[in-house]
């Protein structure tokens, strides 16, 4: 407990979100920090900055300018004698996973072609759960682009088990591949068993090696 205690008196943390794409709330932050300590005089050995740096989920939008956020820093350690510590999780691992997912069905609805993919909304939770838009890549590209709007959705029996509407994508089939692109984070870590899926392989991919690092679950793993 006096260890806990000790360290946690030398270290000034904060957090202040996730998915963070504009510098200027973390020069806020900053300097909410320097007013804390020259209000209190204390000399935190470290400062802990959090997390929250976000990255590009689409082509239109950029990533968090880092050079700003590196310049706010340095002012920062320019007034106060400590050490910064960082907790990034998305930044780090979001763009290095992708779900590969299988077309099972392709049902006609009018105007619109619902794309049923073996993934759903328990293997990646993200667009349910809080809207968010995941880019959709074709595995096998070809040309022949499709005059149907596609929607990408899920095979469970929820009307939230549904990731993106696309248009112009090329023309797929049933037994396609797609690629759902940036599920590093937030990905696999709140996916769950819901509706009895079991979840998919975990494979790590380092040039042209290929290692599992989660087998695929079978029904008798989760019952
Ligand atoms: C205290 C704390 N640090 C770091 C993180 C990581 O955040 P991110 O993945 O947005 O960088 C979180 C996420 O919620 C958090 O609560």
């Amino acid at each position: 407990m006096k260890i806990l205690k000790n360290i946690s008196l030398q270290c000034l943390s904060v957090h202040i979100g996730s998915q963070i794409l504009d510098h200027k709330p973390y020069e806020r932050m900053l300097k909410t920090v320097s007013s804390i300590i020259s209000k209190t005089k204390y000399k935190f050995k470290f400062i802990d900055l959090g997390g929250g740096m976000g990255i590009s989920y689409s082509d239109k939008i950029k990533n968090l300018n880092y050079k700003k956020y590196n310049s706010a820093i340095r002012d920062f350690l320019k007034k106060h004698d400590t050490k910064i510590i960082f907790e990034p999780g998305r930044s780090i691992i979001g763009n290095t996973g992708t779900l590969i997912s299988k077309i099972i069905y392709i049902k006609d609805g009018g105007a619109k072609k619902f794309v049923i993919l073996d993934a759903a909304m328990n293997d990646l939770m993200r667009p349910a759960l809080y809207g968010a838009v995941h880019k959709i890549l074709p595995v096998n590209k070809s040309k022949n682009v499709s005059k149907n709007i596609y929607e990408f959705v899920g095979p469970i029996c929820e009307s939230t088990d549904k990731f993106v509407t696309l248009k112009k994508f090329q023309k797929l089939k049933e037994k396609d591949f797609i690629a759902i692109c940036d599920v590093g984070a937030y990905g696999m870590s709140l996916s769950s068993n819901y509706n009895l899926r079991p979840k998919p392989v975990e494979l790590l991919i380092k040039g042209r090696t290929i290692k599992i690092i989660k087998n695929r679950q079978k029904h008798k793993d989760i019952i």
